[in-house]
């Protein structure tokens, strides 16, 4: 009996998940960049909202809202590092690829003041 209703119920959380599942890998959801983002560990000089080492991410979204292709503008960045001559530089992250460069820098680009 209880049995019975708990593979029920697994079943319609696998459902649910597979609706939930967007089909094309194109489409970032917020949950993958912000488990890249602690992965690459990008969180030890940034935050989404704060400003540390490097920009807040909703900083740099806010900059780049006009560049029409800020996403690959972006995630080359995160992959080349870059050196504007402050006090800290960002580190090149060969090690990101630019499938993963881009779903960061999708999310970053949907974050809003
Ligand atoms: C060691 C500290 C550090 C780490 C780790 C780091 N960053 Fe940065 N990041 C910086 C600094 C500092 C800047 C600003 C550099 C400058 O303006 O010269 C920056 C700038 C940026 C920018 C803004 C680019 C622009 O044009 O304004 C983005 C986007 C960014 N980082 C993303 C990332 C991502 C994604 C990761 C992880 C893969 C990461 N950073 C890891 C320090 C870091």
């Amino acid at each position: 009996m209880a049995g019975s209703s708990s593979r029920a119920m697994m079943l319609a959380a696998t459902l649910a998940l597979a609706i939930a599942t967007p089909a094309t890998a194109d489409v970032a959801r917020p949950q993958d960049a912000q488990t890249l983002l602690t992965h690459f560990k990008c969180y030890i000089c940034h935050a989404d909202r704060e400003t540390k080492a490097g920009p807040a991410f909703v900083d740099v979204a806010a900059t780049f809202r006009r560049t029409p292709n800020a996403v690959s503008v972006i995630a080359r960045e995160i992959r080349r590092g870059l050196r504007r001559g402050g006090p800290w530089h960002m580190p090149p992250h060969p090690e990101v690829s630019q499938a993963q460069a881009r779903t960061i820098a999708r999310y970053i680009m949907s974050l809003q003041r």
